[in-house]
């Protein structure tokens, strides 16, 4: 028993070094300077596909809401369950509402993260990213000198499991800021285990099949600042679908940003201060073969406000295999089987374009 645990957590503490994005400019501080950039600099941020697909605002009020209560509730979980089936494959993106998180966990995170990003720089830099792990103050997927930036700056932690994690990232400022992640994390966790079951009964699979797709957990911290003098040019986030196998969002300040691409279009969505977003990610895409959908996202920058969320993506175990589960014998399979590590190796190698790593797992021909 012992011995698997520790060759289990061996694995799972490789997972951040996956990966490694090239050191840029830090986008709050450039923003802070008040300076014009020059022409050069701010030719990298100018994202020239951004008008590509039109926004659709009078749509954002139309992303599914799951209330958790009803789906642990005996009279209610079987129209609940239904409506989750509808948001997982028509949307691929749900908010959460009676999530059961206390409070004071969500605020006290909200407030810290918020505190964080207001620290000096140097102090920031004190947990910069370095090279080959993609934990840490910075930016992620930079991987070449030329390629267009994302108008933001980020902390990223591995949070779980608790083995894996790698103190040296995990600010000590401000001094609650330790204690809150870990506090949001545990949260999380149990809420992912819950979403699970559920999520299984959309599928008509039995819940052990799926428990091992949340055994660990990464924490994205973004920090967007706001670009006065050409907001409309810049992405905060470029176009991508999430390598998780699911993600949970939940927006810290409620200043508007976050697009889903859908129906060709791109739809905002409106921030609930008393919900979680949650996506289906690219590896729930391949295990249901298909029926939910990964869907792209994007974030869009505020000409005046800053806003910052936090992202935590729910992983399989590193060693796992992902492999499609058919609901019927005559279902086609449309996905191979990929090693959980492989995929994310893919995943963090590219620049983010749309759903590029996931072509990678579908069958030709399709
Ligand atoms: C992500 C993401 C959106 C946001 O972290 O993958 O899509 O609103 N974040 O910050
Ligand atoms: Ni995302």
């Amino acid at each position: 028993m012992e011995v698997e645990a520790a060759s289990g957590s061996a694995g799972e503490i490789r997972w951040s070094k996956l990966g490694t994005s090239l050191p840029v400019a830090n986008v709050q501080a450039l923003v802070a300077s008040g300076g014009e950039l020059t022409a050069d600099q701010i030719e990298r941020y100018i994202q020239p596909d951004i008008d590509a697909h039109a926004v659709l605002p009078e749509h954002s009020g139309e992303v599914p809401v799951i209330d958790l209560g009803n789906l642990l509730s005996p009279e209610f979980v079987e129209a609940e369950v239904a409506k989750l089936r509808f948001a997982c494959a028509e949307w691929g993106f749900f908010q959460v509402v009676n999530h059961g998180i206390p409070d004071e966990v969500i605020t006290c995170i909200k407030h810290d993260i918020q505190k964080f990003f207001q620290l000096p720089l140097e102090v920031k830099n004190a947990y910069a990213q370095r090279p080959g792990d993609l934990q840490g103050y910075g930016q992620a997927f930079v991987v070449s000198d030329d390629q267009k930036l994302d108008w933001s700056d980020l902390l990223a932690l591995f949070a779980q499991p608790t083995q894996g994690r790698d103190m040296s990232y995990w600010p000590s400022q401000p001094h609650t800021f330790r204690n809150s992640i870990e506090d949001y994390s545990m949260e999380l966790m149990k809420l992912a285990q819950t979403l699970n079951v559920f999520i299984a009964k959309t599928l008509d699979v039995a819940p052990e099949l799926l428990a091992d797709k949340h055994v660990a957990q990464f924490l994205r911290m973004s920090y967007y600042p706001p670009c006065t003098s050409m907001p409309e040019k810049v992405l905060g986030f470029s176009p991508h679908s999430d390598g998780s196998f699911m993600t949970i969002l939940l927006e810290i300040n409620s200043v508007q940003g976050l697009q889903i691409r859908r129906s060709g279009a791109w739809i905002p969505v409106k921030p609930r201060p008393d919900a979680l977003l949650v996506n289906v990610g690219d590896l729930l895409e391949i295990l249901s073969n298909g029926k939910y959908k990964s869907i792209e996202h994007r974030v869009t920058i505020n000409a005046h406000k800053e806003r910052l969320s936090i992202s935590a993506f729910h992983v399989p175990t590193y060693g796992g295999i992902i492999s499609p589960i058919l609901g019927t014998i005559e279902e086609k399979v449309l996905y191979k089987a990929v090693g959980v590590e492989e995929y994310a190796r893919l995943y963090f190698a590219n620049k983010l374009e749309g759903k590029k790593a996931l072509d990678y797992a579908k069958l030709s021909g399709i």
